[in-house]
């Protein structure tokens, strides 16, 4: 496996395999890698000759108070997992080479960002969009991968890849659990064994409004009450509780056409996310 730390030989890299008729698979990542990640990258393996994971912990999505100092990350680790994974290149920028004295160039899509997370993280998919194109333009993708657990970050990634032509097609990953349902986070690492245990009301409380609607079920504000009680039992500090349309995510008062659910929640420090189908 490659490593690559610098964007001119990540772009000599990927257009070298481009010129010699191979399809490059682009997996963005901040590190700390799991099973959601790998998942990622073999979803891309039908329709790809080579895979890059890009490990960047992207300063520009994080808010003041937020905690990109308290992020996770372990280099040799990552490594081990992507060479495992069977990972063609790992690259691992530095923030000063991604964002040079005088980086000054934003992408905001402008819509999608005022719901949900991007409300109560003023800036982060702007700096996710932004970041996500450098990560493109830097790694020359065909084909590239986001997860449904981050739902919102896709659909964002989706709309600006559509509004600005970019040719290049994206791979939606299902969410990846573990055993007891918790969504696979890098912050996961971040609780205590106390908090991991009360990190399942998430998934708890999206099942519990899923099977409501299963059996009848339509009124959003019975569904958010249901959810906010079981992440309420769990000490979670709910960031909002959401019922909302997947086409524009514009919140529901009633579940009739299609509809999804998400959570954000803190357990302690850590801010956890996760969401649902309903209907
Ligand atoms: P990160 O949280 O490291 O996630 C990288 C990719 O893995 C994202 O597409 C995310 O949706 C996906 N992912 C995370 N957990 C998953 C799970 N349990 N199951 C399936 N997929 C999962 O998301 C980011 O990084 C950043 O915002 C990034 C897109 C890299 C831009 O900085």
């Amino acid at each position: 496996m490659e490593i690559i730390r610098s964007v001119a030989e990540m772009q000599r890299w990927s257009l070298s395999h481009r010129l010699g008729g191979r399809k490059v698979g682009l997996v963005p990542t901040m590190g700390y890698l799991h099973q959601g990640h790998l998942s990622l990258v073999q979803a891309l393996r039908p329709a790809c000759d080579v895979v890059v994971v890009s490990i960047f912990v992207n300063p520009i999505q994080f808010g003041p108070n937020e905690d990109f100092d308290r992020y996770p990350r372990d280099e040799a680790r990552d490594l081990a997992l992507l060479e495992g994974a069977g990972v063609d290149a790992a690259f691992i920028p530095t923030v000063s080479e991604m964002y040079p004295p005088g980086f000054q160039t934003h992408v905001e899509v402008e819509k999608l960002p005022q719901h949900l997370c991007g409300l109560k993280r003023p800036g982060h998919f702007r700096g996710v969009a932004t970041v996500v194109l450098k990560l493109f333009t830097a790694c020359i993708p065909q084909f590239a991968a986001f997860g449904a657990k981050d739902f919102q970050q896709l659909e964002v990634i989706r709309r600006m890849v559509r509004d600005l032509n970019m040719p290049i097609v994206i791979v939606e990953g299902a969410t990846v659990r573990e055993d007891d349902g918790l969504a696979m986070s890098s912050r996961n690492a971040m609780l205590s064994p106390d908090e991991r245990q009360r990190a399942t009301s998430l998934i708890r409380a999206l099942t519990k409004a899923r099977d409501m609607v299963q059996q009848g079920e339509s009124d959003a504000l019975a569904l958010r009450q249901a959810m906010a009680q079981i992440l309420s039992d769990a000490e979670a500090k709910v960031d909002y509780i959401a019922i909302f349309d997947p086409m524009d995510f514009s919140e529901l008062e009633a579940v009739e056409g299609q509809a999804h659910a998400a959570i954000a929640a803190f357990i302690g420090k850590t801010r956890l996310i996760d969401n649902m189908r309903l209907k």
